[in-house]
């Protein structure tokens, strides 16, 4: 990642605790984060907390280095605020610069975000908002507040947004929207087939690679349509979500949505055969010597055949043969791409946060990745997708 330094200004609020989670999680997806926190702000937490989390001193002070106002804002590609209290919004509206973080507003070079948390009564008092106002124009972005109880134990409108919202809200700021008008169908997960009431025939994933999928065609700007069966994932802020149990189910969704859909990945393992009947009730231990399978249909397959123009890709677990095989699947199901990914290697595959994939395309051409977080190998896969479309 070029530049992926974010300026993170914490201010005085109770929920200056949350930006320690939220320097946390910007540093888990690779970025480089600055902690600057107004004086207020260290009643709440120490800069010490900060400093171990980001490795960098957790500056507070205006004259900390010699320019530090402009080298800083110079170094860094965003400027988050979270939390923003009502006196910091209602001093960067009238550009007042009394101390480093308030400074470093005034000579920015990326975008800001800034995330209010405070008392509703404050956030709604016009000088507040007239400030908010002020500031959108000049073109800061506003995550929240959301309503509900704040801290003071009042009701209302001044929790500062989650901090998964307010990371994913930064992160997307700093892409390309490369994929804007595109509208991405994307399979996770397992399927689960049913035997009886109590038991199914189903598989180890996780959905990590199918929702890594997801969320990162949501970052680049596409429309994103999440067919998932049972995971404990939880689904990224914008998608649109579809929950799925079965195989056949899967197939009724996908086909559902396919005519909607300017690509499809189909990283879902979908079962590929389901008892041929499914018992009303619970089979007892004396009952259970054979289930009788039949196979499902094979819904990437079926999109391959109503392919039109749209990019289809389609991923391939294998443990062995995995060139020919995957290579035989691209062709079977009329496929732009399959990811194959051998799941024997450690860190591909099933229900874990990294693959190690080859992208084959139409053409015979093979391309290997090295081990990757699942965001990266999803980002990957999508700057594949986006060269097809050129
Ligand atoms: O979910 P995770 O824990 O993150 O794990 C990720 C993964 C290993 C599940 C993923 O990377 C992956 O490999 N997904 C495809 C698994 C699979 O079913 O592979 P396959 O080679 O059996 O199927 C080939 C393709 O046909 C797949 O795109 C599959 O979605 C599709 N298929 C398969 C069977 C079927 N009945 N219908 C289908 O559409």
């Amino acid at each position: 990642m070029v530049n992926s330094n974010i300026l993170l200004g914490v201010t005085g609020s109770i929920a200056a605790f949350k930006a320690a989670e939220i320097a946390r999680r910007l540093i888990d997806e690779g970025f480089s984060v600055q902690v600057v926190m107004t004086k207020a702000a260290c009643n709440f937490i120490t800069p010490l907390t900060l400093e171990s989390i980001t490795g960098k001193p957790a500056l507070t002070d205006l004259f900390s280095g010699p320019y530090s106002h402009i080298s800083l804002s110079k170094e860094s590609r965003l400027l988050l605020i979270a939390p923003a209290t009502a006196n910091t919004i209602n001093k960067l509206s009238c550009g007042i610069a009394d101390d480093l973080l308030s400074n470093l507003w005034l000579t920015k070079a990326g975008p800001t975000l800034i995330a209010p948390a405070m008392n509703h009564r404050m956030y709604h008092h016009p000088s507040v908002q007239k400030s908010i106002k002020e500031l959108q124009k000049s073109g800061v972005k506003f995550i929240g507040p959301v309503s509900g109880s704040l801290a003071c134990g009042e009701e209302g409108e001044g929790r500062m947004s989650d901090v998964a919202t307010i990371v994913e809200a930064a992160i997307s700021a700093l892409t390309q929207k490369d994929l804007k008008g595109q509208n991405i169908l994307v399979t996770a997960g397992p399927t689960i087939e049913s035997i009886d009431p109590v038991r199914f025939i189903s598989n180890r994933s996780s959905g990590k690679m199918g929702y890594a999928i997801a969320k990162a065609a949501l970052r680049r700007g596409a429309k994103v349509t999440l067919i998932s069966g049972p995971t404990s994932q939880m689904p990224p802020e914008n998608v649109s979500f579809v929950s799925v149990e079965k195989a056949s189910e899967m197939e009724t969704a996908v086909l559902r949505h396919l005519p909607k859909a300017t690509a499809v990945i189909m990283a879902a393992a979908v079962a590929d055969f389901t008892p041929a009947a499914i018992d009303k009730l619970k089979l007892s231990k004396k009952d259970i010597s054979v289930i009788n399978l039949k196979k499902t249909s094979d819904i990437l397959k079926k999109v391959g055949a109503e392919k039109g123009k749209r990019v289809v890709i389609g991923f391939a677990a294998e443990t062995g043969k995995n060139i020919e095989n995957a290579k035989a699947k691209l062709k079977e199901k009329n496929l732009d791409l399959i990811v194959l990914n051998d799941i024997t290697q450690k860190g591909a595959g099933f229900n874990v946060d990294t693959n190690i994939v080859t992208i084959i395309d139409r053409k015979g051409k093979i391309t290997d990745y090295p081990l990757m977080k699942k965001i990266e190998v999803a980002n990957v896969i999508l700057d594949t997708l986006t060269g097809l479309k050129t």
